[in-house]
């Protein structure tokens, strides 16, 4: 008899994601046995797990049949359907064409031109960690997320956003709380929410401040820009603002910061890639690519058919959630070959780690560059490289995070 099919918290569970790492044996059996299934959510309300590429595809381009609100995601067990759009107003729950709208006010700051000026800066910042990590060339051990890639991402985007570098720490403190609210090391009350609703409130306070001082006296960054534009005609009310520049914050420091730590533990267990690299510079921008496939740090996002639908032949009722599972989507055995294999130089690779249409990822330029900034540099400068200690996992089911990887290395001065 063919034993049952996963359970929710197997496919959807924290404290799987914590211990183990993705569940993708269950997330295979999904997409071989039942690729658009139900699950219920014990105290909440269930949903249906989206675990194909093309069905994940499909849906992402159809944004006014299968809109953002009101789930974000599915967060907790048991968590409210309508808790996330109450607490922020941003992009990832707007809908068109207010989505567009909104979206608008900062793409410029994102094409390829305007991230491509910001190398020389990003190209400094990782040097200038790299140099601090690196010593004479002796072997070291340091922390790759807190010495190297947290610091990165962190400093990229503060920069970017015109936060001055006494208050980076606080960036920190917020995005790890917003991101990890299911992980204990990142609260501090019994209730997960409260932590949230705090680190939101302490970002908006500070952001609402920052944002008046720029008014008056805007300068060359984001929240100048933001605060002083418009949306058809009228400055953005106070909720969408401070949502916006919450999103930049969580949105720009947890995803890359991830890419790059599974990225290099990708490069450590599989050898061979990392010589190929070493070998040949030219293949960082296909491994860049492979590494967002391999890792996807972003688990899940929702959609929610405004209409009844049917995806393969299974019916949906108008309302019902469904969550697209993108990193089941990157190994789809049906568009990728060998999906279980990391391979630096894997081309084509039309992985959808960043999503795709109506909402694909505004920092995908920014996100490849710090990523090939670091990789040249390590793939160039990094002679041996090992674990020194247990790749710690963030809980929880929605990013695909890493608090702590002690590495032991070799790093050229
Ligand atoms: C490796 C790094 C990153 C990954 C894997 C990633 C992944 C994603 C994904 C999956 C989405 C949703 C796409 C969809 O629904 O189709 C998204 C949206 C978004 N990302 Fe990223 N992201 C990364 C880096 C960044 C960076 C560096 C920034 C900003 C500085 C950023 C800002 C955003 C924003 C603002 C959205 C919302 C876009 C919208 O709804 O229109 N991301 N990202």
């Amino acid at each position: 008899m063919a034993s049952p099919l996963p359970t929710t918290l197997e496919v959807i569970g924290p404290d799987t994601f914590a211990q183990n790492g993705y569940p993708h044996a269950a997330w295979k059996r999904l997409r071989n046995e039942a690729p658009v299934h139900w699950f219920d959510l014990p105290g909440g309300v269930g949903f249906w797990a989206i675990t194909k590429r093309d069905d994940l595809v499909r849906i992402s381009k159809q944004p006014k049949l299968f809109q953002n609100g009101p789930r974000l995601a599915i967060f907790e067990e048991g968590a409210p359907v309508e808790g996330p759009r109450t607490m922020a107003r941003h992009l990832l729950n707007m809908d068109p064409p207010e989505h567009a709208a909104y979206r608008n006010t900062s793409s410029h700051w994102f094409t390829p031109r305007a991230i491509q000026r910001r190398r020389p800066e990003v190209e400094r910042i990782a040097r200038d960690l790299l140099a601090k990590i690196a010593g004479d060339g002796e072997e070291r051990e340091a922390d790759f997320v807190l010495d190297f890639t947290a610091p990165l991402t962190l400093h990229v985007l503060a920069d970017m956003l015109g936060v001055p570098r006494e208050d980076w720490h606080l960036m920190f403190r917020w995005t790890n709380q917003i991101a990890g609210s299911g992980d204990d090391e990142y609260q501090s009350g019994d209730d997960p929410t409260e932590g949230v609703l705090n680190a939101r409130d302490g970002l908006f306070k500070y952001f609402a401040e920052l944002a008046m001082e720029r008014r008056k006296n805007p300068r060359d960054d984001m929240v100048s820009v933001l605060v002083n534009s418009t949306v058809d005609g009228e400055p953005m009310p106070p909720l969408e603002l401070m949502s916006y520049y919450l999103l930049l914050v969580v949105a720009g420091n947890e995803t890359t910061r991830n890419a790059a730590s599974g990225g290099l533990l990708a490069l450590i267990e599989n050898e061979g890639e990392m010589q190929k690299l070493r070998d040949t510079p030219g293949l960082v921008d296909t491994a860049v690519e492979e590494i967002v496939r391999w890792t996807t740090p972003v688990i899940q996002f929702c959609r929610t058919p405004v209409e009844d639908v049917e995806i393969r032949g299974q019916k949906i009722r108008k309302a019902d959630s469904l969550m697209l599972l993108y990193p089941s989507a990157n190994r789809d055995e049906d568009v990728f070959d060998d999906p279980d294999v990391f391979r630096v130089d894997r081309n084509p690779n039309p992985h959808v780690g960043f999503g795709i249409g109506e909402h694909f990822c505004l920092g995908a330029n920014l996100a490849r560059l710090e990523l090939r900034v670091i990789f040249r540099e390590l793939a160039e400068r990094m002679s041996q490289v090992e674990l020194a200690g247990p790749y710690e996992r963030v809980r929880s089911s929605f990013l695909g995070g890493v608090k702590r990887m002690p590495i032991r290395y070799r790093i050229r001065p």
